[in-house]
């Protein structure tokens, strides 16, 4: 199985929670991400830019954060706003309002033929100040029953994160077909 994505440390993610059940590659790779209100929609296209470059079995994975008191934002935006306003960016928007948030990944397969994708939330809520470490939004994320962020979670993380929850339906389904 390949794991198609520009980010190596979700790869080092994807590789320890697959890691005795899937053998996993990495192909560090630039894929389309068309503009989508879905997740889905935007994993499955990714998908398939993955398998026209790699012409293997691939998987990719697209995540959202989704903050309940601005709407959802940035939600399909998150690599978007990640770039431009930054952990610095999100503590500030929500100075006086409500931390409440959750985080999505899509698990998307394709093989050329079957294109099936997978689902993993965790609920939690946006720190008042970013810890250090980690990587992407990890510094301001705390999971729910965790009581520290993804950053401080360090190799816990996995216990708790959306990618491990994508994962375990993708990895189950994977294992028993045929
Ligand atoms: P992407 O579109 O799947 O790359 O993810 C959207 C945004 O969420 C990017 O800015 C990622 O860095 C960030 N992100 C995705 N997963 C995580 C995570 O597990 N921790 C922190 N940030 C993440």
């Amino acid at each position: 199985m390949t794991f198609a994505s520009t980010n190596q440390k979700k790869f080092d993610e994807v590789k320890s929670i697959l890691a005795l059940r899937i053998a996993v590659d990495f192909a560090q790779a630039e894929l389309v991400e068309v503009q989508s209100d879905s997740l889905e929609e935007i994993a499955r296209e990714k998908a398939k830019s993955a398998y026209a470059r790699v012409g293997k079995p691939v998987i990719v994975e697209d995540d959202g954060l989704y903050i309940d008191s601005l709407k959802g934002f940035p939600g399909q935006y998150s690599s978007f706003v990640f770039k431009t306003l930054g952990n610095a960016g999100i503590l500030k928007l929500l100075e006086g309002l409500g931390r409440q948030a959750s985080f999505r990944s899509i698990i998307a397969y394709y093989d050329g033929k079957d294109l099936h994708t997978f689902e993993g939330t965790v609920n939690g809520a946006i720190a008042t100040r970013a810890a250090q470490g980690g990587w992407g939004y990890d510094p301001i994320f705390i999971p729910e029953g965790a009581g520290v962020t993804f950053a401080e979670l360090a190799n816990n993380k996995n216990d708790y994160s959306h990618r491990k929850r994508a994962l375990d339906k993708f990895a189950e389904w994977f294992t028993r077909r045929d």
